[in-house]
């Protein structure tokens, strides 16, 4: 292989730069391989926005968030929206990919994604396309690998804001809500909920129960502890689905019209123990910024490692952490299913086993 591709796709994690950086070096000092960076996802190989990416285009963005190609959610190449007058339909452009990759030569295309951008790879190389995935995602919820990078950042930033929320939860004695990403998997809300000694922490995998969060805080005044910290997921969803009827809010559930579940959880709090309560959204807050040294080391490692497998010709697959190890998993057990807390795995029976109240 003399020239490969590569391409950052979904939602910004930190540590691409760093991944992206690892790739260049990895390809270039020791393979001679050159590379072509997409802009902007898979829309920048269906546009053909491309540009080489040397050793010098690389250097400084180590400890740099975000990415230097850019990336998006959308432009799916299988899924492709079209726009005549007021009507959007959508097609099947995966054509242009292969074309645009071959007009530049490329023998190969590394992906660096989450599931939404790793399924796309697979069904390009299921067409046969030379694909490895690299992944990435803040919500750690790709189950083919022990951690994506971005995770172990997000972790400490929403580590950061328990600790900072300590500070006027104990000193107006209130309760502080710290609403942090996860649609599907709590990886963020639990371990950093551990890690910042939260009292109360609200996942998806656990549908809560308001009246077991709201003893909770009672029993803790009961404990003349004064404040109190709840984590919850985005994700989190009350026992009973996602409409019910919340005897502590007085609408009906829906978290949206609501202001976010974090919203949610702090108004029925607050009306069923009288304890004043405050939220906090954490948002992007938790994907920006400078990756963590884990993150940059394990970006790194990904990144020559995907260059590794391109040399050997290993294609269709994803690089992965196993343990401490780095290895490598086909593309089709890394995509579907999502990585989601087991519920009576070791680090909810840990938080159980300190009091930490998880809803239920
Ligand atoms: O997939 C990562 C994630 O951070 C989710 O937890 C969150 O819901 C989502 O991205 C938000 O993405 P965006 O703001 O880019 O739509």
């Amino acid at each position: 292989v003399k020239h490969i591709g590569v391409l950052t796709g979904g939602g910004d994690a930190p540590g691409l730069n760093a991944v992206i950086r690892s790739i260049v070096k990895t390809a270039i000092r020791e393979y001679q391989i050159t590379v072509t960076g997409f802009e902007n996802g898979f829309g920048g190989v269906i546009k053909n926005q491309a540009r080489e990416l040397t050793e010098q285009d690389v250097a400084g963005i180590l400890p740099r968030g975000g990415t230097i190609l850019g990336t998006t959610n959308r432009d799916n190449p299988f899924h492709y929206p079209v726009v005549k007058g007021n009507e959007k339909t959508f097609a099947d452009v995966s054509d242009r990919v292969f074309e645009n990759i071959s007009i530049h030569g490329i023998e190969a295309l590394i992906v660096i994604g989450g599931d939404g951008s790793l399924a796309i790879g697979k069904e390009l190389y299921d067409l046969g396309l030379n694909v490895v995935g690299v992944p990435k995602t803040i919500d750690n919820d790709l189950s083919a690998t022990d951690q994506t990078f971005g995770f172990d950042t997000a972790l400490t930033t929403a580590t950061e804001a328990i600790d900072k929320l300590h500070t006027t939860a104990e000193s107006h004695h209130r309760v502080m809500v710290l609403e942090v990403m996860g649609r599907y998997a709590g990886w963020i809300a639990l371990e950093s909920g551990l890690a910042g000694g939260a009292d109360v922490i609200l996942i998806p995998e656990i549908p809560y129960n308001m009246d077991v969060v709201v003893q909770k805080i009672n029993e803790r005044t009961r404990e003349k502890k004064k404040f109190s910290i709840i984590v919850v997921a985005e994700g989190a969803k009350p026992q009973g689905g996602e409409m019910v009827v919340n005897k502590h809010v007085e609408d009906s559930f829906d978290p949206i019209r609501l202001g976010g579940i974090g919203n949610v959880v702090a108004q029925a709090v607050e009306a069923a123990t009288g304890k004043e309560s405050r939220v906090t959204v954490l948002g992007h807050l938790q994907r920006g910024g400078s990756p963590t040294a884990y993150d940059r080391i394990l970006s790194t490692r990904y990144g020559t490692e995907a260059v590794n497998l391109v040399a050997k010709g290993l294609f269709g697959n994803m690089v992965c952490l196993k343990g401490q190890h780095i290895k490598h998993v086909p593309l089709d057990q890394a995509v579907g299913e999502l990585h989601k807390v087991p519920v009576d795995g070791e680090l909810v029976r840990v938080a159980r086993h300190l009091g930490i109240c998880l809803g239920d």
